[in-house]
């Protein structure tokens, strides 16, 4: 195994982490072999020289993959694999692969396997028989090899079908996010660099068993469940998938369902490891991530966890005093998990609209309304109208402001 990384600004981080997403795949590392592409080669994408250089590693090292940290053309895939005479992958076959062994839910499990036959079409041509001797490996899960040999035709009739399931299923989820909305619940989403250690704090924060491994991409799909015991009510927390560093555009297209999770949230919750060397450099990675799928804007909270492995240790709980933006915790140890809490009710609890509201008789439509949102907590009717106790999300009661009349912006204006 021979992953084979870029050289340029961030040359040993980039190469760090494209060693971990290797291991992450499976794979054992054997050498890393750095490379200066200034302008790629046609055909194989790096020179000849270096190509003789990798060859003669494989030999010596008995490796019997590449990985290249690069994209690829099909047409530089198959003359490097012809050349060398082991099985190239670059990095979207590699992240591919990666999420292939984690997709968990079965809309996630779609898009995986419907990106890894779009990947795979352009490549079908390749001849496959000089590496018959090592099918079954890194860059060959999902979808088959079997199927990388059949026709064009087969495959293309497979991603349609695929495609009509995954419309299919999105419908489906469409509908549950919009009960989710119905329900007035605010929406939080767990969001950060792949290994923070989101599902440890997604189950700490829930209490329950969502799958969390020491492996980069453990969690593929978003998983939803409610959050009970704060004080600005139930909040919906969403695990979402770890980021990367240039993660393939065609990759963020195939993810948008659990990217969506991210960009319709009230509130981030922006998980980072303290202890990595890196932070600072994967906070930026994460936040140019949230911008380029429209999450930008969305508020964050900040959570700096594995604090237990600090050299020099920080107190738990909330920074800041007033409106919390940053959080130390550990997930794993239960520690600054009520801090943490509180920091979320308090993020959102101003974004959370209570009180008496007062309607004439004649508001019925605008009851009738509030009533489907979830805002109303209790209720009577008099002669003199509805009296209704208030609680809602102000996302939710916002657009109902003009309808509302005078009594809704009263009590717009007082839970400010
Ligand atoms: P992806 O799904 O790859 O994005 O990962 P993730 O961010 O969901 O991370 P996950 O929760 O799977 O945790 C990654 C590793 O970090 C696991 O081995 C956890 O046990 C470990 N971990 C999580 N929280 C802590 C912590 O507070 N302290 C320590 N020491 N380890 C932790």
């Amino acid at each position: 195994m021979l992953p084979y990384a870029r050289q340029g600004l961030d040359a040993e981080a980039g190469a760090r982490e494209f060693e971990d997403l290797a291991r992450s795949a499976g794979a054992e590392v054997l050498a890393c072999v750095p490379a200066r592409v200034v302008a790629p080669h046609p055909r194989f994408y790096i020179g000849s020289g270096k190509a003789d250089e990798l060859k003669d590693l494989i030999a010596a090292l008995d490796a019997d993959l590449v990985l290249v940290d690069h994209t690829l053309s099909p047409v530089q895939e198959r003359n490097l694999e012809q050349y060398l005479g082991v099985r190239v992958v670059d990095r979207t076959g590699l992240i591919l692969d990666i999420f292939a062994q984690r997709a968990r839910s079965h809309e996630g499990k779609l898009e995986v396997e419907l990106a890894q036959l779009k990947h795979l079409a352009t490549r079908l041509v390749r001849g496959w028989t000089h590496l018959e001797r090592q099918r079954g490996g890194i860059g060959l899960r999902g979808p088959g090899e079997t199927q990388l040999e059949t026709d064009r035709r087969l495959l293309a009739e497979r991603v349609r079908q695929l495609q009509k399931r995954l419309e299919r299923v999105r419908t489906q989820r469409g509908q549950q996010r919009r009960a989710r909305l119905d329900a007035g619940m605010p929406r939080v989403a767990l969001v950060g660099y792949t290994n923070a250690g989101k599902s440890t704090l997604f189950n700490a924060l829930t209490r329950s068993a969502v799958y969390a491994a020491d492996q980069l991409f453990a969690t593929l799909d978003p998983t939803v469940r409610r959050i009970e015991n704060l004080d600005c009510g139930p909040v919906v927390l969403a695990d979402t998938v770890g980021f990367v560093r240039n993660l393939p555009h065609d990759l963020v297209a195939a993810f948008r369902a659990t990217l969506a999770e991210a960009r319709d949230a009230d509130l981030l919750l922006h998980v980072t490891d303290a202890a990595d060397p890196e932070r600072e450099r994967r906070v930026d990675v994460v936040d140019a991530v949230l911008e380029e799928i429209g999450a930008g804007q969305v508020p964050q909270l900040a959570v700096f966890n594995k604090i237990d492995r600090l050299q020099s240790p920080v107190p738990c709980g909330a920074e800041d005093a007033g409106e919390p933006r940053r959080v130390w915790i550990s997930a794993a140890r239960g520690l600054g998990l009520d801090a943490l809490r509180t920091a979320l009710a308090q993020r959102l609890g101003g974004a959370r609209v209570r009180g008496a509201l007062h309607l004439e008789p004649a508001a019925g439509r605008l009851r009738a309304r509030l009533r489907t949102l979830g805002a109303i907590r209790e209720e009577h009717f008099d002669a003199r109208g509805w009296h209704l106790d208030i609680d809602a999300p102000r996302a939710l009661l916002e657009p109902l402001r003009r309808e509302g009349g005078t009594a809704l912006e009263r009590l717009l204006a007082g839970s400010a």
